[in-house]
């Protein structure tokens, strides 16, 4: 059975088509390269560099497949670089989405999986945090996601299209034996910096705050292997091919860890001493983060193998110390 993954060549959806492979499927990827490698796309999948809101280039993607099913993770995804520049992340997030849908409608491909973010429920007011709980996004990235999911639903009772919203929390990790991994330019994420210090790459970490009404006074959050994440993919869209309603779902672990517990757990895993040094709060951090993910586990059947922080940390540091793009 074909599917494809938009944004196949990005951090995420490189390892979902790695993990549809592993199953069985086959893998069409459509990337436009903004910020994804064609390193990292997988040689049995079918790749077309183009855009999603490119209707005459979709066309012949869907005409010359027989796609049963999309995984859109196709985004860009910088909190901060969304504070100032909104028009970017409307123009390619929002707008290319509706374009992607209505491609998908007119070629009569009605099951989406759809990458969505924490970063939909904000500065959430109790923690963990439910599926039903109030979505108030504090910064663009996250207004620009809310509005894909919303835009998703009216197609859904408009037109047919069955649907599946995943909730992500930090994803973490890389595929074991380091051949893709996280590669973002610029990088803002915890782990790998932390591992580009080990890596002798950075002089030291930066700790952003350490006045948070948590147990160490850092920032704690809720983090998944990237692994465990893209296998709820798979499960959520074999869900939708079983022909169960559209729903949304959080993917995350329920256990908090917070900055400073990182950093210690990476210093164990790669024994190297990891200066680190505190900084002034990142602007529109939320103390605490984390997921019940009680109804993936329940619905979909999602048994992520992946929770430990350590396992995360060492496929990381793997990747960090053999990065090839
Ligand atoms: N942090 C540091 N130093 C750094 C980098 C990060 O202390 O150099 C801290 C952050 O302040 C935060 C924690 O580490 O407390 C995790 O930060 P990340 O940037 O790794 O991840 P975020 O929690 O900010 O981001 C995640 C997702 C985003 C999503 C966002 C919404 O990765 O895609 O949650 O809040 F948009």
């Amino acid at each position: 059975m074909q599917v494809l993954v938009t944004g196949g060549a990005g951090y995420i959806g490189s390892h979902a088509v790695k993990v549809l492979l592993s199953k069985g499927y086959e893998v069409i990827v459509v990337d436009n390269l903004a910020t994804g490698h064609v390193e990292a796309v997988d040689d049995r999948a079918k790749l077309y560099i183009g855009d999603i809101s490119d209707e005459v280039f979709m066309d012949k993607v869907f005409k010359e497949n027989d796609i049963k099913g999309v995984i859109h993770f196709a985004a860009f995804s910088l909190v901060g670089e969304s504070m100032t520049n909104p028009y970017k992340y409307y123009e390619n997030n929002v707008s290319k989405t509706n374009k992607l849908l209505k491609s998908m409608v007119e070629h009569n491909v009605l099951n989406l999986v759809f990458s969505s973010t924490a970063a939909t429920y904000g500065e959430p007011e109790k923690t963990p945090i439910y599926e039903s709980d109030a979505q108030v996004p504090t910064n663009v990235y996250g207004q620009t996601k809310l509005a894909m999911e919303h835009m998703i639903k009216w197609y859904g009772s408009a037109h047919g299209l069955n649907n599946v919203a995943l909730r992500y929390f930090n994803v973490a990790g890389a595929l074991e034996d380091g051949s893709i991994g996280e590669a973002h330019n610029p990088e803002t994420h915890l782990i790998p910096i932390i591992l580009q210090v080990a890596n002798n790459k950075r002089a030291k970490i930066s700790i952003f705050g350490d006045d948070y009404p948590t147990k160490d006074k850092t920032c704690i959050r809720d983090y998944i292997h990237v692994l465990d994440l893209c296998e709820a993919h798979v499960l959520a869209l074999e869900y939708l091919f079983n022909g169960n309603p559209s729903d949304n779902f959080n993917l995350g672990s329920g256990e908090g860890f917070s900055v400073l517990e990182m950093i210690e757990a990476a210093r164990k895993v790669t024994g190297h001493p990891i200066p680190a040094e505190v900084a002034p709060r990142r602007a529109g951090d939320p103390a605490v983060l984390i997921a019940n993910s009680d109804k993936a586990r329940k619905v979909l059947g999602w048994v992520p193998t992946r929770e430990n922080i350590e396992i995360m940390i060492r496929d990381a540091w793997c990747w960090e110390q053999n990065k090839r793009y």
